[in-house]
């Protein structure tokens, strides 16, 4: 499979708003884990570490691989996020994370950046950050696979 890239309009448009939202990374990644297990309460304990989700180092983890990713695929036309996302693949391969559940996290994952970054997030803005989120899901479910 060839490597995932933006959309030329997509790459301008997370590139011009990368730093706004790297600022608010770690609000949107509090916002999001908790309204996913609000949700999904049996996560918990069965795929996700209670500990690591009490101390900060899941929201930390997701917030760190979102933004370097993002980073990488604006960076250069020939990057290969892939290999950013292996051990995050091997992590997801031990927990036996489903194709199914990226649908879950990116509702909730949006809606989180709705509510921290209001009206920062214009239709056109949403849709160049779901490319980066659908690249990021597609590769690590591709990963996840092999
Ligand atoms: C594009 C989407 C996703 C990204 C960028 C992402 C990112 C990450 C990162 C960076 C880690 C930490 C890896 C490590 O510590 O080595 C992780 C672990 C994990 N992720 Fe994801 N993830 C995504 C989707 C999902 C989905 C759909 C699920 C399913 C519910 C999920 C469940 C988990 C679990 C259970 C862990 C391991 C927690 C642990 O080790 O205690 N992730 N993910």
């Amino acid at each position: 499979m060839s490597a995932p890239t933006l959309s030329p309009r997509s790459a301008e448009v997370v590139r011009s708003t990368l730093p706004v939202v790297e600022d608010s990374i770690d609000d949107i990644t509090a916002i999001f884990y908790r309204t996913l297990l609000d949700q999904h309460p049996a996560l918990v304990g069965t795929m996700f570490s209670a500990d690591r989700l009490a101390d900060g180092t899941q929201q930390r983890a997701l917030a760190s691989a979102i933004a370097s990713c993002a980073a990488l695929l604006v960076a250069d036309e020939d990057a290969d996020p892939r290999e950013l996302l292996a051990p995050v693949a091997r992590r997801h391969r031990a927990v036996e994370v489903q194709p199914a559940q990226y649908d879950v996290v990116h509702e909730h994952l949006f809606a989180a950046i709705v509510e921290v970054l209001g009206d920062a997030v214009t239709p056109e803005v949403a849709a160049a950050w779901d490319e980066v989120y659908r690249a990021m899901a597609g590769a690590l479910i591709e990963l996840e696979r092999s």
